[in-house]
């Protein structure tokens, strides 16, 4: 802001001879007074005599001319502060029309009209030029204090309406640092309070599936075991019903043969000894997956964790979780990694496996038809690393992204999500004080973004 005022005028006069008397008014010579000034000095000590600052005078002798140097001097970004301007000019552009000219390029310019005689009236060309506040009349013959006021004056008002315009656009810029910063601490408030919400919901949920978890537990055991036993059982019982078939054939009384024939014939003995143990198959496995959701639920409340906290190498963990999805992948996309090395990482090795497993079967599962691509990439960023898993595949909607991470929360069919995988995961990345993003476009696919601290507690 502490730029030299600016002393620079241009003159536009079609008379040499007024350039001269300008010339030697506005510049006069100081350089033989500055051997006495330095001699005053040397003999009396510095004395603080006020010096009246020198201007750089340029001449034009046309108003055209005139344009051409205001307009150089623009493009260089060196403004003149005023210029004067002869109100009558034969040839060429008169005052009023060369004036409107320079205001087009530089509408700060001071002006001061110089004039003998007019073609128009004062008022005329006050109304012509709307400027009554940028506009001095400067009547000839001139004196030269008259002019070397003048000077003065509107070099030092251009340098005021300078000063206050960067004061202004400086204000301005400072307004628009703090509206920023304010808006930031906005932004970032929502999202805490967002994330306050989210792990709250997490918390209160995590109760509510550890009891569920808990209650289920005994009956699906008993259940479980019971399948078991009665597998066997009916396995023995097989055994007796064949050696009673084998039997029939030595019944004696043909009526009681028959009975028992017919009644093997209507119970269609031969399907209940093939079915009852596919039945009981099925059974076991559905009771499997319930044991599989409780499991979940219980990790997702957290409850049963007798996890130890170890450095580990993220990629070994993406490699071997990839190896145990490899079935659920082969026939829906191919697997691209883009790793970069990463330093070991403190954390619950396996539970971040499980979010990994999550997030490439989601991937898999957002495959439509076509068999798509799966891109596992990962980096370091300050304390941080980062993992991120894009898909090509469906996407997710606006109004379905805010939904992904609630528990329960699933858009497949009944059997094939129970929409805890990425509630899960989350949990597992807030443990692990990491942060889980997600960018995605409907149609076009979707990238999820995990942040992992590298050490739990600062080195
Ligand atoms: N990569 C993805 N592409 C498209 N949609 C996704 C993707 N990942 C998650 N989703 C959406 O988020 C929902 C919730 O995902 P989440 O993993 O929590 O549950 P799920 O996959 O439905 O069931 P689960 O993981 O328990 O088997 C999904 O049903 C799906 O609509
Ligand atoms: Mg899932």
């Amino acid at each position: 802001m502490n730029q030299p005022p600016n002393r620079r005028i241009l003159l536009i006069d079609d008379t040499p001879s007024i350039h001269e008397d300008f010339r030697k008014i506005l510049m006069p010579a100081v350089a033989s007074n500055q051997a006495l000034d330095d001699m005053e000095s040397a003999l009396f000590g510095d004395t603080a005599k006020p010096q009246a600052q020198l201007f750089e005078l340029h001449s034009a002798y046309g108003g055209e001319e005139g344009l051409g140097l205001l307009t150089t001097a623009m493009a260089q970004k060196h403004p003149y502060a005023l210029a004067f301007v002869d109100m009558r000019m034969p040839q060429g552009w008169d005052g009023a029309k060369t004036i409107e000219e320079l205001w087009k390029i530089d509408p700060d310019l001071q002006v001061v009209v110089c004039t003998a005689y007019s073609d128009y009236s004062w008022e005329d060309l006050l109304f012509r030029l709307r400027a009554h506040d940028r506009l001095l009349i400067l009547k000839k013959p001139f004196d030269n204090i008259e002019v070397q006021q003048m000077a003065n004056t509107l070099a030092n008002k251009w340098d005021m309406a300078r000063r206050a315009s960067l004061q202004t656009s400086y204000l301005e810029q400072l307004v628009e640092q703090r509206t920023q910063a304010l808006q930031l601490e906005i932004d970032e408030r929502k999202h805490l309070e967002s994330q306050l919400v989210q792990s709250e919901k997490l918390a209160s949920l995590g109760q509510l599936a550890a009891g569920v978890a808990h209650e289920i537990n005994n009956p699906v055991g008993f259940i479980s075991s019971n399948l078991s036993t009665l597998d066997s059982y009916f396995s023995q019982l097989q055994q007796m019903l064949a050696a009673y078939q084998r039997c029939e054939e030595l019944i004696t009384l043909p009526e009681q043969r028959d009975q028992l024939r017919t009644l093997r014939t209507d119970l269609e003995l031969d399907f209940l000894k093939e079915d009852i143990p596919i039945l009981i198959r099925e059974s076991k496995e559905g009771i499997g997956r319930v044991t599989q959701i409780v499991k979940d639920l219980k990790n997702f409340s957290r409850v049963d964790n007798d996890q130890t906290w170890q450095f580990a190498n993220l990629h070994q963990g993406i490699d071997s979780t990839l190896n145990i999805v490899a079935s659920e992948l082969k026939y829906k996309a191919d697997v691209v990694k883009h790793y970069t090395p990463l330093p070991d990482i403190e954390c619950l090795a396996s539970q971040l496996n499980q979010v990994v497993m999550n997030l490439v079967i989601n991937a898999a599962q957002a495959m439509g038809p076509e068999r798509g691509t799966i891109t596992i990439s990962n980096g370091v960023e300050g304390e941080n690393v980062w993992l991120e898993v894009t898909d090509n595949g469906c996407g997710i909607a606006p109004e379905t992204v805010k939904k992904i991470f609630d528990p329960f929360f699933t858009t497949k069919p009944v059997g094939e999500g129970t929409g805890l995988g990425l509630s899960l995961s989350y949990g597992i990345v807030k443990k692990h004080q990491g942060d889980i993003f997600v960018s995605s476009e409907l149609g076009k696919g979707t990238t999820f973004r995990v942040v992992l601290p590298i050490r739990q507690t600062a080195a």
